[in-house]
């Protein structure tokens, strides 16, 4: 979204300068931005400039210099956190009720760990860690929420939210779980807040990415929308690699990603696709 502000900026790169912004962004997160958004790319950079009082030219080096912290700040402003609590709710009860369930049947009382992947401003992660608390209440769990956004990150771990993050969530769970702090405004319980881990992870570096450890289960929706078919790929071959065995990965209810049936099997249920961790030799690297 580009904000009254950024739109009274006007610079304009050069349509090469802006293409080669959107690779630098590109091969660093995954995010491909098509050639007819380049302009909004041009009013987020454009802000960016205008702050730091220097020319496009030397906009594009500073993206390019590995010291530079720019490149975070640039994708902080061109990443979308759009998000609620409950989100897809009909596919959500689907995966707890019958997949999670199924999953469970030989349960001895080692931790279950979810993983939350482009957790925005952690609505998922704390929706997942409210499922669990409800519907399996002797469980013993950790979520892991990442994003590649800082300040996302930061207002994930602060827990307060507004109307619109919480327009979906049901009356019982919303007495149980939030706190209110005045007429618009609610806290996340300490109960579920301290079941969620919340970390500034890029999803295409998959050292760090490893790092995070084994899950049994992989949210990752509406992250992939902006990724090429590429990066798409390597995740999924990334998600691979740190799933237990026969975990699950769930995407949007629409999201496919096109490798994905050589590596994980499609279970179809109810109208979803959830996919299961399929074991095979050798590692990704
Ligand atoms: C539209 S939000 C989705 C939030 C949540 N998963 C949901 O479905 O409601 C997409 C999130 O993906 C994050 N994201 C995009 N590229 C990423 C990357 N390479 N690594 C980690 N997070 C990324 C964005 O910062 C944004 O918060």
């Amino acid at each position: 979204m580009i904000s009254t502000e950024e739109k009274d900026i006007i610079i304009n790169f050069t349509q090469e300068e802006l293409k080669e912004i959107r690779d630098i962004i590109w091969k660093q997160t995954g995010i491909y931005i098509e050639d007819n958004k380049l302009y909004l790319l041009n009013y987020k950079v454009g802000s960016r400039l205008k702050k730091l009082d220097i020319k496009p030219r030397e906009y594009v080096r500073l993206l390019n210099d590995s010291v530079s912290e720019e490149i975070k700040e640039i994708i902080n402003s061109i990443t979308i956190g759009e998000t609620q609590f409950f989100r897809d709710k009909i596919q959500l009860d689907i995966f707890f009720d019958k997949i999670f369930r199924e999953y469970l049947k030989d349960y001895k009382g080692e931790e279950i760990s979810f993983l939350s992947a482009g957790c925005s401003t952690g609505e998922e992660p704390y929706t997942i860690a409210i499922y669990l608390l409800e519907k399996f209440p002797l469980i013993n769990f950790k979520v892991v929420g990442v994003d590649i956004n800082e300040n996302f990150i930061s207002k994930a771990k602060e827990g307060i939210y507004g109307i619109y993050s919480v327009r979906s969530t049901p009356p019982y769970i919303f007495t149980k779980y939030f706190e209110r702090l005045d007429d618009s405004t609610w806290k996340i319980k300490e109960d579920v807040k301290k079941k969620v881990q919340l970390e500034r992870v890029n999803l295409m570096d998959r050292v760090r990415v490893k790092l995070l450890g084994k899950f049994d289960v992989i949210f990752c929706k509406n992250v992939i929308i902006y990724f090429d078919d590429s990066s798409r790929n390597k995740l999924a071959e990334t998600f691979w690699s740190i799933l237990k065995k026969g975990g699950f990965l769930v995407l949007g209810p629409a999201e496919r990603i096109s490798i994905i049936s050589l590596i994980f099997e499609p279970l179809f249920d109810s109208g979803m696709f959830f996919y299961k961790k399929v074991e095979k030799s050798g590692e990704f690297l």
